[in-house]
């Protein structure tokens, strides 16, 4: 089956930068992106590029090339899925929040809406992809509600889980390290894989196309964030040891990470993970653990999430202990809240935590970050119900200018690792700070030398004192 036309099921930060990336790639094919957020779908439309709803380095000139010619942004979804040879869900798979599974499994309402509404609008044929990251055996649940539509059309369903990374989407989905297609062992199965793989054909070597069944491709997905965590966790585990014993975390990494066995990515040491997959995808595979009665599974898996969690509240407690064991009032100021650099998403950012654990010490927190917006940021903190709205307001500010954030602050923490950070000023921030003046380098960035001789007093995450 040759693909003309392809409609995408959510406009966010896999979906649209996904689908950009498959128009411009394939000029042949209309790619249209629905969404029932219209102000989200408004912004992907915006002239100005810069106000695109999801910041990726490299993203304005891929769509820039793309919209309008075969790449096309809409709330008119079912006409969409009505018009288009292929289906990519890609909306959102958020942990419950009620119910039965709350707190772990995957909310797949989202998910069933979509499979819900493909059905009641397909009058032909078509190909559904799970782009979103599902529980493995999810497929079959879309198939059944596809199935039993009774107007005789058929879908093949596919699994196609997405490895980008934020911050580097546009690089990852141009290059991957593999694509990988799960669909049926049945000849009409098979044609709809080979559909799926001549797209991704066009700019992705043959031999990095995978294909597979549908349940080993969507447990892939979930396994593959599941060992990606835990070596994050594993790397700040160790980076207590590390601070108690005098050790270097990053001397550790470098030394383990040149065994070709381990490998070098992946062993950043930091404040804690974040993210909107990382902890999702883990409390789910423990869910689905749990459900099928492997515990000793679960609990090996949870273990990951308990590290990151203990390496958030390590950072905050550090800077209570530091500060004379009382924050009450002292201006602390944060540079970074998003969950990593060259990203607008402060999904689950480790920024969060430590912010709410200072907050219950009645800190006053200014926080700067060069993209993460200041409603997001009241957002992220009104989300956790912790205090009220006014509270969190009163107690944390949001600053435009890095140096102007700093002025009488009592102490510095660097959330995340953007660049621009090491470029400042130090001398210009530490004249304008409380003495003494600390720094707490939560991501390892900044060059301590010589901050200790401005006069600066550093903590950096796994360097113990010598
Ligand atoms: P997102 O929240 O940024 O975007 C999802 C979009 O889907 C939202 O704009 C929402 O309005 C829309 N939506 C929800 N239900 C809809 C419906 N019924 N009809 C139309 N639109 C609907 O989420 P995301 O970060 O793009 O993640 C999407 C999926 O991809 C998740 O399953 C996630 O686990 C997976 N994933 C995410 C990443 C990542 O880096 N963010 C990477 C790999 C995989
Ligand atoms: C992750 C996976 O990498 C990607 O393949 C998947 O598709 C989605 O989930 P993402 O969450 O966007 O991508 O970013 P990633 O680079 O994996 O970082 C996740 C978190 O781990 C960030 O908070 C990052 O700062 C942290 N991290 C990563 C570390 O602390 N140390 C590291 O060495 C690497």
């Amino acid at each position: 089956m040759k693909i003309k036309s392809i409609c995408c099921i959510g406009a966010g930060y896999v979906g649209g930068p996904t689908m950009a990336v498959i128009a411009q790639k394939c000029p042949h094919i209309k790619v249209t992106v629905v969404d029932v957020n219209a102000s989200r779908v408004a912004s992907w439309n915006a002239k100005d590029l810069t106000q695109l709803p999801v910041f990726e380095p490299g993203l304005d000139e891929v769509v820039k090339e793309a919209r309008g010619r075969n790449l096309f942004f809409s709330t008119a979804i079912e006409q969409a899925i009505d018009q288009a040879d292929m289906i990519f869900i890609s909306v959102n798979t958020p942990t419950k929040t009620y119910g039965k599974g709350k707190g772990m499994a995957a909310d797949l309402k989202y998910i069933e809406l979509c499979a819900r509404q493909i059905a009641k609008v397909a009058k032909q044929d078509k190909i559904v992809v799970e782009k979103s990251t599902l529980p493995v055996r999810t497929a079959e649940a879309i198939k059944n509600i596809l199935n039993n539509t009774g107007n005789g059309v058929q879908f093949q369903i596919l699994s196609n889980p997405e490895f980008l990374a934020e911050g580097t989407a546009v690089q990852d989905l141009l290059n991957p390290d593999r694509v990988l297609i799960g669909g049926d062992t049945t000849k009409e199965g098979q044609g709809a894989i080979q559909a799926l793989v001549d797209i991704y054909a066009h700019w992705v070597p043959q031999d990095r196309i995978l294909t597979t069944n549908v349940w080993s491709s969507e447990l892939s997905k979930l396994t593959a964030n599941a060992f990606l965590a835990q070596r994050v966790s594993s790397i700040n585990a160790m980076s207590a040891i590390c601070e108690q014993s005098g050790a270097d975390v990053n001397e550790v990494a470098k030394a383990i990470g040149m065994d070709s066995r381990i490998g070098s990515k992946f062993l950043k040491t930091s404040v804690g993970f974040g993210g909107s997959c990382f902890q999702k995808d883990i409390l789910n595979l423990v869910y689905i653990a749990k459900s099928y009665g492997l515990n000793e599974v679960a609990d090996y898996w949870e273990q990951v999430i308990l590290i990151n969690e203990h390496q958030k509240n390590r950072f905050s407690d550090k800077i209570v202990s530091t500060l004379y064991n009382t924050v009450s009032g002292k201006k602390i100021t944060f540079l970074g809240w998003a969950f990593k650099k060259d990203t607008n998403d402060s999904r689950e950012s480790a920024a969060i935590k430590v912010a709410d654990n200072l907050l219950n010490e009645l800190a006053h927190l200014t926080v700067y970050d060069p993209k993460v917006t200041e409603e997001r940021i009241y957002g992220d903190l009104e989300y956790l119900n912790s205090r009220s709205e006014e509270e969190n307001r009163e107690l944390l500010t949001v600053g435009k200018d890095p140096y102007e954030a700093c002025k009488d602050a009592h102490a510095i923490a660097v959330l995340t690792e953007w660049d621009e950070f090491t470029t400042y000023d130090w001398e210009q921030i530490y004249e304008s700070m409380n003495k003494p003046a600390f720094v707490f380098d939560g991501r390892g960035i900044l060059d301590t030398e010589s901050l200790e001789a401005i006069g600066f007093t550093c903590y950096t995450i796994g360097k113990g004192s010598k």
